[in-house]
């Protein structure tokens, strides 16, 4: 597998391991950074990259540095570059997962809004290894953030704080996994992904007001879903749905989408994989790596 060795750090390309920034930035003290996670797939006959979704993301992560009022914040033209040409100067020879991530370089106190640094990161990152059989997921004792807390449609380094704690437990319990649940005991998502779930044939995901991270992914796939007639609904979701559903699935960058096939121990269905996360996955896998004409403009070619 290709290694990463160039890292764009406050615009300039330098070898991954000589990234520094000081302990004491308010980026490491208090973790006041924002982030994106992308996926550039190879098309497997060009051999060309596209990034999926790159607007998408930078338009979150415009949002981000807005709500955490950065000062000076690096502009949206410039990082779009910088993920273009970090892909360029690592010269992966597989898909790469790419970070986009600005964060507070300078000391200071609670309040203090800059300077601001960024980076453009380019890493290999292979598939779930559950892709295929599926992964089993532990209803956390541990409660999703609420929006007047740490909000968590903010991609921000300090809220994976939580989901980190709930992934702890799951693996410590003997699960994969974490499904996270709204302060008012309602799903909202997994640790670094969204849930969707299939009831009687509907697909349903918890809505943006779940406490949930407006995912891209899960944007994806309700248009995916959709164009394929299946219907789907934002919608509050029940903890105990997800004992009696056909079919649960979680969606993110990293994860893609992977079948949950049981919760708590009680399988999901009939415990395998269902038609219907199936269906969907190979529908994004043609859309993410262009084996599709359909949806040019979720691909930046590199
Ligand atoms: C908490 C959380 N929810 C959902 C997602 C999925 O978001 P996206 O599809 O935009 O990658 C992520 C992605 O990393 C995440 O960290």
């Amino acid at each position: 597998m290709w290694q990463a060795r160039i890292i764009i750090h406050n615009g300039r390309p330098i070898p991954f391991e000589e990234a520094r920034i000081h302990p004491l930035a308010l980026g490491v003290a208090f973790g006041i950074a924002v982030f994106e996670g992308l996926r550039a797939y190879r098309h497997p006959t060009t051999g060309r990259f596209a990034v999926f979704r790159l607007e998408e993301h930078l338009a979150r992560l415009g949002q981000g540095m807005k709500v955490l009022r950065l000062k000076d914040p690096p502009a949206l033209d410039v990082l779009r570059q910088a993920v273009l040409d970090v892909i360029r100067l690592n010269e992966p020879d597989d898909d790469a997962y790419l970070r986009l991530q600005v964060q507070i370089e300078g000391m200071g106190m609670m309040a203090t809004t800059g300077p601001v640094g960024w980076i453009a990161a380019a890493l290999p990152r292979e598939r779930s290894t559950k892709f295929a059989t599926g992964l089993a997921a532990q209803v956390s004792s541990w409660t999703r953030l609420p929006d007047n807390a740490m909000p968590p449609r903010v991609k921000a380094s300090a809220n994976y704080h939580a989901s980190r704690l709930a992934t702890l437990q799951a693996k410590a319990d003997g699960y994969d996994s974490a499904i996270l649940l709204t302060a008012r005991g309602k799903v909202s998502e997994a640790a670094a992904a969204c849930l969707f779930l299939v009831r009687d044939g509907v697909l349903a995901t918890p809505s943006r007001s779940s406490d949930i991270l407006e995912s891209i992914t899960r944007d994806t796939v309700i248009a995916l879903a959709r164009e394929q007639g299946i219907a789907v609904e934002e919608r509050e979701v029940d903890r105990s749905e997800l004992y009696v559903a056909e079919e649960v699935f979680l969606c993110g960058t990293g994860q893609e989408l992977v079948p949950v096939t049981s919760v708590d121990r009680l399988p999901v269905g009939d415990g395998t994989p269902g038609d219907v996360t199936k269906r969907l996955q190979a529908a994004y896998e043609r859309v993410v790596r262009g084996t599709t004409d359909a949806h040019p403009e979720w691909r930046t070619p590199v």
